[in-house]
This record gives structure tokens, C-alpha cells and sequence, in this order.
């Protein structure tokens, strides 16, 4: 029978441990985590995970600092609001939503982040203590994923994970997180050849490309976990406004064979805001110099 994973449930028990975290450390030192997310414009689907993102921080017991900024926002404008989060005692995460407009460097933007204060894993010092194995925040979608195969998986050394896509939000720190895991690792992307063949003969597969239901279930290998990132909506069917929200994988086909396998939604979406939480909880214990619990 195929297990399927339930990333809610996982979700809910990371923020549990987080909010138990935050009152230990409210009573260590007087005061909250603080996390400050950055929205620039109006774009439906970051300010419906901003406005998420600041509901989830109060109810972890941690203050939350929202800053809607105009989609005709400057560089200059954005970077100055950056550096004024980076100097707020109070403030120990800084998130900024992206994508940001074309007028943002968004590479600018995010390497002006204090790196201990980047709850997202993006700054390129976070970036690259991630690649050479030493202790970093890492970026949060990827690191849930991680959770939920160390839930299906004692030990990950030596398996065969397939990685699909290449971005620098997921793929990229997947794959180094599963190195750290001594996986073996091979990272797919839109000009690998005859991936099918690649995605059969792997024992995890992770697919992060945004393609509605790319994978097939014939690519699973029987047995397989299977990770899904992917967040699509596919066309409305008639009579109806909105499509459904699919994933990257065929997930009825991709069960047949798969021995586990992450729902869309209820798989991945829950861990990136738990995970989130978490490098929140992580960064404020650094910033005040104390050991942070292991979650
Ligand atoms: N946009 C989509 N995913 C993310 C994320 O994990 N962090 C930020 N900052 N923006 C995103």
C-alpha cells in the first residue's frame, strides 16, 4: 500500500516544537522571535503566503512585522527598508517575498540581508556554507522536503535521489542538503535527456519544475518516495471558476508505484512556513548567542 505522506500533520508538529521554543526563549531573554516579511506590489499569490506567513508567526508566540511596499517601489527605497530591518534589535528574520518587480535586482536585494538574519537560506553566504556542508540557514521549501524524507527514511546514505529542476528556491539546495545525507544525487533539468529512464531507476524523486503533472506513473520505481513541489492550477472545468491545484506529478498514476508520495496540497505547501518558523526560532537563538533546539 502507498503511504501517503501527510505534510499538515508534519507541519503542525514543527510548529508545536517552534511555539515551545519561543516561550523558552521568551523566558531566557524577555522578549519574542521577531520576523519582518517584505512584500513589494500586489501580485494575488505572495500577498495570500505574506498574509499566511504573518498569521503563522503570532499564533508560534513570535512578533510579526509586515511591510507592504508599492509595486512602483525603487532599489534604492527597498534596500533602505532592508538595512533598517537589518539594524532593529528586534527583528531576527528577514523574509522578502519574491518575485520582486523588474525594476529590483532581486540578487541585489537579498545579499543586502544581514546573512544571520536571512531566514530564507538565499544570501550567497548561507548559499555557500549549504554547498561546502558547514552550518547555515537553509532555504525553507527544501529543507521541508528534507524533514519529511528523514520521516519515511532512517538513513538516505546511498540512495539514488532524482532532483528535478535546478532553481536556486529548491532544486539547487535539495540536492546539496541530500549530499549532506550522503545520497547520491543526480539533478534534472528542461535540457536533461530521457529523464524518464533517470526517474526509474531512483529511490527518491523530487520534482520541482512547475509543470503541471509532468511526471508520469510510470517513472516511479515500485517502492520509490516520491517529494512533489509543484503548485499548478490547472484550467477551470466547466461551470467552475477556479481549476484544480495540481502538482508537478500525475499523483493518482505516480501512487500505483510509489511506496510513499507527498498530496498536492497537503504535502510540501505546509513545510515551507513550518521550516520558516524554524530558521526564525534557529537565528534569534544565534543572535543572542544561545544553543538553539534541535527541530
Ligand atoms: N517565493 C516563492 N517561494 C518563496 C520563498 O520560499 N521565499 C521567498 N522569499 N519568496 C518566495
Amino acid at each position: 500500500m502507498t503511504k501517503r505522506i501527510d505534510g499538515k500533520a508534519a507541519a503542525l508538529d514543527v510548529r508545536q516544537q517552534v511555539a515551545k521554543g519561543v516561550e523558552a526563549f521568551r523566558k531566557q531573554t524577555g522578549r519574542a522571535p521577531g520576523l519582518a516579511v517584505v512584500l513589494v506590489g500586489d501580485d494575488p499569490a505572495s500577498t495570500v503566503y505574506v498574509g499566511s506567513k504573518g498569521k503563522a508567526t503570532l499564533e508560534a508566540g513570535m512578533e510579526s512585522f509586515t511591510h507592504r511596499l508599492p509595486a512602483d517601489t525603487t532599489q534604492d527605497e527597498l534596500l533602505s527598508l532592508v538595512e533598517r530591518l537589518n539594524d532593529d534589535s528586534k527583528v531576527d528574520g528577514i523574509l522578502v517575498q519574491l518575485p520582486l518587480p523588474d525594476q529590483i535586482d532581486a540578487d541585489a536585494v537579498l545579499d543586502a540581508i544581514d546573512p544571520a538574519k536571512d531566514v530564507d537560506g538565499f544570501h550567497i553566504l548561507n548559499a555557500g556554507k549549504l554547498a561546502v556542508g558547514q552550518q547555515a540557514l537553509v532555504p525553507c521549501t527544501p529543507y521541508g522536503c528534507l524533514h519529511l524524507l528523514k520521516h519515511e527514511h532512517d538513513d538516505l546514505s546511498g540512495k539514488h535521489a532524482l532532483v528535478i529542476g535546478r532553481s536556486n528556491i529548491v532544486g539547487k539546495p535539495m540536492a546539496q542538503l541530500l549530499l549532506g545525507e550522503n545520497a547520491t544525487v543526480t539533478i534534472a533539468h528542461s535540457r536533461t535527456r530521457d529523464l524518464q529512464a533517470l526517474a526509474r531507476e531512483a529511490d527518491i524523486v523530487v520534482a520541482a519544475v512547475g509543470r503541471a503533472e509532468m511526471v508520469k506513473g510510470d517513472w516511479i520505481k515500485p517502492g520509490a518516495t516520491v517529494i512533489d513541489v509543484g503548485i499548478n492550477r490547472l484550467p477551470p472545468e466547466e461551470g467552475k471558476s477556479k481549476g484544480k491545484l495540481v502538482g508537478d506529478v500525475a499523483y493518482d498514476e505516480a501512487a500505483e508505484n510509489a511506496g510513499a508520495i507527498t498530496p498536492v496540497p497537503g504535502g510540501v505547501g505546509p513545510m515551507t512556513i513550518a521550516m520558516l518558523l524554524r530558521n526564525t526560532l534557529v537565528a534569534a537563538h544565534q543572535r543572542e548567542e544561545l544553543e538553539a533546539p534541535a527541530i
